[in-house]
């Protein structure tokens, strides 16, 4: 009798926290390096784990250049780390042209399209990105896929309006994203709120759909109460990726 070999699984074992944010840091040093030149006066700064690397790298420019730059948040976030790292600090309303912006974000395609607004800030990201001469996207190696939606499963990042957002999500259920929900806080309690006041939801389209992100973009931000989409479509001039291996893919 033949007795079939017990099949040998290999555990998934997730790399460490370390390798994963030496990635990050890897990423946003040489887009800092690259992108962030002496005479950039305006600067964005956007949201997520790896900005502190970004401004880490910027703080190491030294004060005598940074003395005369102005540093634009995308959220309470990066506000409170211009602050804390002694930067000085303006707003989008006062300075509506930006020279560099740079940020992160959740998936990147093969076209530099994203999807961002997993940290619920994706209004100010699109508005800083739209105003900056130059955006940039810094990411570890997670990041970095052909299509959208195939490493970030959550979703496409909806911000609405409180009150309409009943009637946003029966619209992208009929879009196409069955498992469209309401993002709700950490215990459940209650949705939660971005910096804007409004809610967001998070919408999985079939892959059909994600791949022509830009089709999609237009789709949902018709829909009445929807405040900004998650997609941002043709707008990156660049994204670094860290990888495990200590090297940085540029696309
Ligand atoms: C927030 C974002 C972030 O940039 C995005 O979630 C990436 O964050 P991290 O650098 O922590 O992976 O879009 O709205």
């Amino acid at each position: 009798k033949v007795v079939p070999e017990r099949p040998v699984t290999t555990p998934q074992v997730p790399p460490p926290a370390t390798v994963i944010e030496e990635a990050k840091r890897l990423a946003a040093w040489t887009a800092v390096d690259k992108h962030v030149l002496p005479e950039h006066k305006i600067i964005g700064i956007g949201s997520g784990s790896t900005v502190p690397y970004v401004v880490e790298r910027i703080v190491a420019q030294g004060p005598e250049v940074n003395e005369g730059r102005i540093f634009i948040p995308t959220g309470f976030q990066s506000k409170e780390l211009i602050i804390s790292s002694k930067l000085q600090l303006g707003d989008v309303d006062q300075y509506p042209t930006i020279d560099v912006t740079i940020d992160g974000a959740d998936e990147v395609d093969g076209d530099l399209n994203c999807i961002k607004g997993g940290g619920a800030c994706h209004l100010r990201e699109k508005v800083l990105a739209e105003a900056a001469d130059t955006w940039v996207i810094v990411a570890d190696y997670r990041k970095n896929s052909q299509l959208l939606g195939t490493n970030w499963k959550q979703g496409v990042p909806v911000e609405v309006a409180p009150f309409a957002f009943a009637k946003v999500l029966l619209n992208l259920q009929r879009l196409g994203s069955e498992k469209a929900a309401l993002r709700m806080g950490k215990a459940k309690a209650g949705p939660i709120v971005t910096d804007n006041g409004n809610f967001v939801i998070d919408a999985p389209f079939p892959e059909e759909q994600m791949k022509d992100p830009y089709t999609l973009l237009a789709r949902v931000k018709m829909l009445t109460g929807v405040v900004e989409v998650g997609l941002f479509c043709h707008m990156a001039k660049a994204a670094y990726f860290g990888n495990q291996d200590g090297s940085v893919t540029a696309k």
